[in-house]
């Protein structure tokens, strides 16, 4: 297994290309089994999730082909002969439950494994049951597979979310594409990469309305034709890299990045003293000599502060003046980071789903473990800010989210290596 080594090496400069939403592309991609016209797809990120929901496409007799180095998908679900999502696919992949809306449209049935829980939380799937089960969806659990089917078609409805779970309304969103009549999503997620998939919809023909607000408004049509459409930019990358010079001190920019996507993020660099500045081709951070200082933050869904930002901002935290409050709200178990940052010498006191964070003169570098994505990711910002080196291993996690991670890091002056295990 891979490993990374980071030495704390001083501040950064440069500049950094964000790629496209990973969370975007892994919604289009199940898009394609709504259709038997191509579906291809620019802008796409190189990782190893995206490979993964190839496979799982691939296993239900779509055909997808990697172009230009990986950064165009081209599909189509023309001859599907599958319809059944496989648990060694789903629970390697948790967004692999979003072939069960596309699915269940298009065929009539469909069967796709529960992905139990992960690193992060228990994650049921009770929302997209109980919304496919609103558009007439009978749905069934048998030996850990969800068993759905739609005999007569799926009919368009009101489904008032309880919780405005992102998973949930995308896929009950495409299902709906294709229902009869009107459907209705109340308390729908308002994140961009559901309004990614509901534009790129809309160019297959959908009649979606009202996606980006909590009250999204679907009028069923028979078909959907194909399309081509670039994938939205990584807005969890881009705080990610942001989060580069906050750290390390520096300025870096970082290309393709929007404020409107990390708005409420931002907010909170500039509150701990950090400058972010629109320059008409991305996002420039920049912090030079001055303290970070202590901000409290609270996750929360889209418009608010990204629960995928939450790891990385508590590594900045972790060496602001002051003591920060951050508060976890969606997902119950998303603080393993925690005692990994506190082997580099952090002070961090976590009590349920809150953590204080009080902020030490220097992190140190240390061999630590990464359990999930945005947790490996925090542990390398971490290490540019420490003294000495950091080893962080297990990263085959970091892989699924992050394209070329070293590569973009060293561009701006880093001192990171991947060390082949
Ligand atoms: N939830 C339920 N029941 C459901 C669905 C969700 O209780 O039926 C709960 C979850 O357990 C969780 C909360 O609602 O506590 C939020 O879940 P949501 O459905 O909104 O998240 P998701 O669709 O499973 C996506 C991203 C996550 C990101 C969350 C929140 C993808 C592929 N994944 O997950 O991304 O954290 O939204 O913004 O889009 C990551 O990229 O590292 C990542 C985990």
């Amino acid at each position: 297994m891979d490993s990374i080594l980071v030495t704390g090496n001083g501040p950064l400069s440069g500049q950094i290309p964000i790629a496209g939403a990973k969370n975007a592309c892994l919604t289009l991609m199940p898009a394609t089994l709504l259709s038997e016209e191509p579906l291809t797809l620019t802008n796409a990120p190189r990782l190893s999730d995206i490979r993964t929901m190839t496979a799982l496409l691939q296993s239900l007799g779509a055909e997808v082909t990697s172009l230009q180095n990986g950064q165009v998908l081209a599909m189509s679900s023309h001859d599907l002969n599958n319809h059944v999502a496989d648990y060694d696919i789903v629970r390697k992949m948790r967004a692999s439950n979003l072939v069960l809306g596309p699915m269940l449209a298009r065929l009539g049935h469909a069967v796709v494994s529960l992905p139990g829980g992960c690193a992060i939380g228990a994650r049921p799937m009770d929302l997209h049951i109980h919304g496919l089960e609103a558009l007439g969806a009978e749905i069934e659990l048998r030996d850990g597979y969800l068993h759905a089917k739609a005999p007569r078609g799926l009919k368009g409805a009101v489904v008032d979310f309880s919780f405005a779970s992102v998973g949930a309304t995308e896929n009950v969103m495409m299902a709906a594409t294709l229902a009869k009549g009107t459907t209705v999503l109340k308390n729908a997620a308002r994140e961009p990469e559901i309004v990614d998939l509901a534009t790129c919809l809309r160019k297959m023909g959908a009649r979606i309305e009202g996606d980006g607000t909590s009250v999204i408004t679907i009028e069923g049509v028979d078909r959907l034709n194909g399309a081509t459409h670039p994938v939205v930019t990584d807005r969890i990358e881009l705080g990610t890299y942001m989060l580069a010079p906050a750290i390390a001190g520096g300025e870096v920019e970082c290309l393709g990045g929007r404020l409107d996507l990390v708005a409420s993020f931002a907010a909170k660099l500039e509150q701990a003293g950090v400058t972010v500045t629109e320059t008409g081709q991305g996002l420039k951070v920049t912090r030079k000599g001055g303290p970070i200082r202590a901000v409290d933050v609270t996750t929360e869904p889209f418009p608010g502060f990204p629960t995928d930002l939450q790891a990385q901002m508590m590594a900045l935290l972790a060496t602001a003046e002051g003591t920060s409050v951050l508060e976890e709200r969606i997902f119950e178990n998303r603080f393993m980071h925690a005692p990994e940052l506190m082997r580099m010498g952090a002070r961090i006191d976590v009590q349920g789903g809150t953590a204080r964070v009080t902020g030490v003169e220097q992190l140190k570098g240390a061999p630590v473990m990464a359990t999930d994505l945005r947790a490996s990711v925090s542990l390398i910002l971490a290490g540019l800010a420490a003294e000495g080196e950091t080893v962080v291993s297990r990263v085959y996690h970091l892989d699924r989210g992050y394209e070329h991670v070293e590569t973009k890091l060293q561009a701006v002056g880093a001192k990171i290596e991947r060390i082949r295990g």
